[in-house]
């Protein structure tokens, strides 16, 4: 018998890391000076979050991160992907720093690259300040106008050591499903003008995020937009359903992707929009287009289309009994990782993509006599990796990988249930368990190959 071929591997100084953000990891929720987030607030109503959970303890990882930061360098990482909370460094959004939040994350940075981890930086995942929520959100310009302090801030505070900064993670997700739905802090329904002007206003903070790294980031400093784009997956990959799916994606990202990179809302995005345009200011588009460095792209799941009859572009539902995580939205399609980045560079011309977040969510990771074998999740990651090696040799320019996420973790409206880490979190004790994945994922990075 013959060795299994190997498979192809990824390129010479590809980036392989894991990631988290501070709400979802840190806990210490009133520690230090630290003021509320929306999701604080958004956790505390009976009814939002499974099983009533909070992310007010989390993982510890506030206190813990010098242990977390041990266990990642043992398990074979160098790149780390980590938000800053923008409540420990302005509790009240904007006005007066608080100096022990801003410490806090200087040892912590400190400490990240004294475990030979190299730090990139997310500046907003969702925890916008309860305060700044109670004098409009995101539904105001008084939001990204106090972003640009806080990104100048940090950027100045950490640019010396940060060389990587992502400005926004996700903007569809406090935004669009923020203000107009519930499942997500705030968790109001406004109408479609004010929802569109919740995401004008995200792309403006991102806006400032880049100007600010431009202007305070020192040598060498990079920053993208971390995006959850809306990915088709061609049903054939005839060029016929090629087509009909690059449709089908540029028609569902253009409010987000069209104003950075050319300048405006696309007329496709404004006959969507209706009478409910978003209001825009002179030298808005100018902001929001600065070119970036990279783009990340947070990609699970998608949706398929073809071309359908007469020509044009079609959806297909996804039926109920396709496989998929235990998250509902989290079907499995490897290919996501193919076609996704393979239209956003194709459509707009991006040289430099990382996949800043991939990974799935199970219910049921347990740890017997010391191990858990999460062998659904190995076998998850690996069929999508084989997609993303076969786009790289494709000529689709991903530079890197960070898996969804180191430690189990508060999955939002899931709580603690869902679990997505590599490392096995006992909430009650705060044991960490290396899972079986994460064995996989060091012998993966090491191999710079899907073994
Ligand atoms: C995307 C979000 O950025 C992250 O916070 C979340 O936990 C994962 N998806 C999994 O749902």
């Amino acid at each position: 018998m013959h060795a299994a071929k190997a498979s192809p591997a990824f390129p010479a100084r590809f980036v392989w890391g894991a990631a988290a953000a501070a709400a979802q990891i840190e806990g210490a929720a009133r520690v230090d000076g630290k003021g509320e987030s929306v999701w604080d607030r958004y956790a505390r109503k009976h009814g939002n979050i499974l099983h009533g959970d909070t992310p007010a303890v989390a993982c510890d990882h506030y206190h813990r991160y010098a242990e977390d930061f041990a266990l990642m360098r043992r398990l074979g990482l160098k790149h780390y992907r980590l938000s800053i909370s923008w409540p420990r460094i302005f509790p009240a959004g904007d006005g007066a720093v608080n100096q022990r939040g801003l410490d806090y994350y200087q040892a912590l940075i400190d400490s990240l690259l004294a475990h030979g981890l190299t730090p990139w930086v997310t500046m907003f995942h969702w925890d916008l300040p309860q305060a700044l929520e109670d004098r409009g959100g995101w539904r105001s310009r008084v939001v990204p106008e106090a972003f640009a302090t806080y990104a100048d801030t940090i950027v100045r505070a950490y640019g010396d050591r940060v060389k990587n900064w992502i400005t926004l993670n996700e903007i569809r997700c406090f935004t669009s499903m923020a203000y107009g739905a519930t499942g997500k802090a705030p968790g109001v329904i406004e109408p479609p003008a004010v929802v569109n002007q919740t995401i004008h206003h995200a792309l403006l903070a991102h806006g400032h995020a880049v100007r600010a790294v431009r202007e305070h980031g020192g040598r060498g400093a990079r920053c993208g937009l971390t995006d959850n784009c809306d990915v088709f997956i061609p049903v054939t990959e005839s060029a016929a359903d090629v087509a009909a799916a690059q449709a089908c994606f540029v028609r569902a990202n253009l409010a987000i992707l069209d104003p950075i990179y050319r300048g405006g809302y696309a007329p496709a995005y404004l006959r969507q929009c209706g009478s409910a345009r978003p209001r825009v200011a002179r030298g808005d588009f100018a902001l929001i287009s600065q070119p970036a460095d990279f783009l990340g792209l947070n990609i699970y799941s998608a949706q398929f289309a073809r071309r359908g009859a007469g020509g044009r572009p079609e959806k297909i539902p996804t039926p109920p009994h396709y496989p998929r995580a235990d998250s509902e939205w989290l079907k499995h399609t490897p290919r996501a990782l193919y076609w996704g980045p393979r239209f956003a560079a194709e459509v707009y011309g991006e040289k430099n993509i990382y996949i800043t977040e991939n990974g799935c969510g199970y219910d049921d990771d347990t740890v017997t006599r010391g191990e858990c074998h999460d062998l659904h999740r190995v076998e998850f990651l690996r069929s999508y990796l084989r997609e993303l090696v076969r786009a790289i040799r494709d000529g689709v320019p991903v530079r890197g990988y960070f898996l969804w996420s180191i430690l189990d973790n508060f999955e939002w409206t899931d709580g603690y249930a869902r679990r997505f880490g590599l490392v096995h979190v006992d909430f009650k004790t705060q044991r960490r368990t290396p899972k079986l994945s994460a064995r996989w994922y060091r012998d993966v990075m090491a191999a710079n190959r899907v073994l």
